[in-house]
């Protein structure tokens, strides 16, 4: 029998975004732009480009401007139209949801991934579906996700996206324990969350995508917090391995930004823009003439 099909995507957007303060005192932070879209909105375009239907925002307090973002705008969609300014109508078109294809939760207390995920499940309820982290930006000629319920679609059971780390960074990540690699697909045997660099079980970690079998809302229900105080998608996840349901790391092809740090957000900028034919040239030349500066001062 064919897997079933995954059409629904989970976008936790209800973190505080502490790292990015100032600005997200009144900005939430995952519509802080890479150049001129915000950061959601990639996350966005991978779940459409993937064959997503239903996108499901568990936000927060303070999110009303993401909910704005992807909502019709009579005023400037008015005011475009007369000044015949059809470019940038179809730009703001392009960025508007449907009505039906998107749902918004509220996450009323901060109590994690884990938690966050589960204040989704009557929306999902026996399906599998897709959990995109927006701060994990990934740069592939086939989305991420795509390539991640094409694995699906082998393996059934549930997918992890993941990449080699240097293993002090371990602690930064979900660790995935692995046997059975086959190219770039391995079982995972054990993940553990934040782990210290001497007790990480591999150095493979866990990256902002996942296809989820809807028995992790089981598996979520009644845990308890653990890493950083929180309750943590991860230990539903270890959970399933243990109930011997299948759960497989799937090393994406792409380039992955860190967009929950500034280094990271920096970068992706730097790459996003110089990927713009508008921009390559004369952003290009300027960021020549930094390093020639730099190495001039050396
Ligand atoms: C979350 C997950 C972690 C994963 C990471 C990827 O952590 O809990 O397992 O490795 O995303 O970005 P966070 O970065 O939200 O602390």
């Amino acid at each position: 029998m064919a897997n079933a099909k995954v059409t629904k995507a989970i976008f936790p957007v209800a973190g505080l975004g502490t790292r990015f303060l100032p600005a997200t005192k009144a900005i939430p932070k995952e519509t802080l732009t890479l150049v001129d879209r915000p950061l959601i909105q990639y996350a966005v375009d991978e779940a459409l480009a993937s064959g997503i239907e239903q996108l499901i925002f568990v936000t927060s307090r303070g999110k009303s401007n993401l909910e704005d973002y992807f909502d019709r705008s009579p005023e400037l969609e008015r005011t475009l139209s007369k000044a015949g300014k059809k470019d940038l109508l179809r730009i703001v078109h392009d960025v508007t949801l449907d009505s039906g294809a998107v749902t918004y939760v509220r996450q009323n207390q901060a109590l994690g991934l884990g938690h966050a995920i589960s204040c989704a499940r009557h929306l999902i309820q026996d399906e599998p579906f897709a959990v995109i982290l927006p701060d994990d930006v990934i740069s592939a000629s086939t989305p991420c996700l795509k390539q991640m319920i094409d694995v699906y679609n082998r393996t059934g059971g549930s997918v992890i996206a993941a990449m080699e780390v240097p293993p002090a960074l371990a602690s930064s990540y979900g660790i995935l324990d692995v046997a059975g690699v086959a190219g770039r697909v391995a079982e995972v045997r054990g993940i553990v969350e934040k782990p210290a660099a001497d007790k990480a079980p591999s150095n493979l970690a866990v990256i902002g995508r996942y296809i989820l079998d809807p028995s992790i809302f089981d598996h979520l229900d009644g845990l308890p917090p653990s890493a950083g105080g929180e309750i943590q998608l991860t230990d539903g996840i270890a959970a399933m391995i243990a109930a011997g349901q299948g759960v497989h790391a799937y090393r994406f092809s792409g380039d992955r930004f860190d967009c929950g740090s500034k280094a990271g957000f920096l970068q992706a900028t730097v790459s996003f823009a110089l990927a713009r034919s508008e921009l390559r040239e004369e952003f290009g030349s300027y960021l020549n003439s930094m390093v020639a500066l730099q190495n001039a001062a050396q």
